[in-house]
């Protein structure tokens, strides 16, 4: 698929594989982390990668690097920064798209995953939203349910859930992109 979308991510970058996997065309990955492992996957597969510790600067320069590569969609993969309301606003709406382990409104933040089995949830999931000024709380696209089992623990329960992320973010992503 040829039109440009552009990757942040802070961790292993397993969302990022499974895009480029499904053809995806990727023109930067950009991370708040120098040693997230989705670095290597980016430079494995020959994609630019850049990487600012310094949130503030690392939204600024991606903002440049948007129009240098003419980009046509953010894709949140496992970034764990809050982005702020001037980068947000600085983009069109539906610009900036990003993928939960929970079903949204449910579980926002960090650890999602913990949050639903602390929580003694019989049902959790994923969900895919737009990203607006606030934390998780953007326009839902796509949301997939499955069920907690007893014996579940943060680790298993993330497996099944990475496992649905991987096919429906790309699913997604692909289907906004035609639309555009
Ligand atoms: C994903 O499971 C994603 O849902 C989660 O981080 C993980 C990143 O995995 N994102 C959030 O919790 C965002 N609030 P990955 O680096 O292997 O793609």
């Amino acid at each position: 698929m040829c039109i440009n979308v552009a990757v942040l991510l802070s961790g292993n970058g397993s969302n990022l594989k499974a895009i480029i996997d499904k053809g995806i065309k990727v023109s930067f990955v950009a991370s708040n982390n120098p040693k997230a492992l989705g670095l290597k996957i980016a430079k494995n597969a020959n994609i630019p990668l850049y990487s600012w510790k310094n949130v503030s600067q690392l939204e600024k320069e991606v903002l440049k690097l948007i129009i240098d590569y003419n980009v046509k969609l953010l894709v949140l993969a496992g970034y764990m920064r809050l982005l702020s309301k001037n980068f947000v606003n600085s983009l069109p709406s539906k610009f900036i798209v990003n993928v939960h382990p929970s079903l949204l409104p449910k579980y926002k933040g960090m650890n999602a995953i913990k949050q639903a089995l602390d929580d003694n949830a019989q049902y959790t999931g994923v969900t895919i939203h737009y990203v607006d000024e606030g934390m998780d709380s953007g326009s839902i696209i796509k949301q997939s349910i499955i069920k907690i089992n007893d014996n579940d623990t943060e680790d298993t329960l993330k497996d099944r859930l990475q496992e649905i992320e991987h096919r429906l973010y790309s699913d997604t992503i692909k289907s906004i992109l035609i639309k555009n």
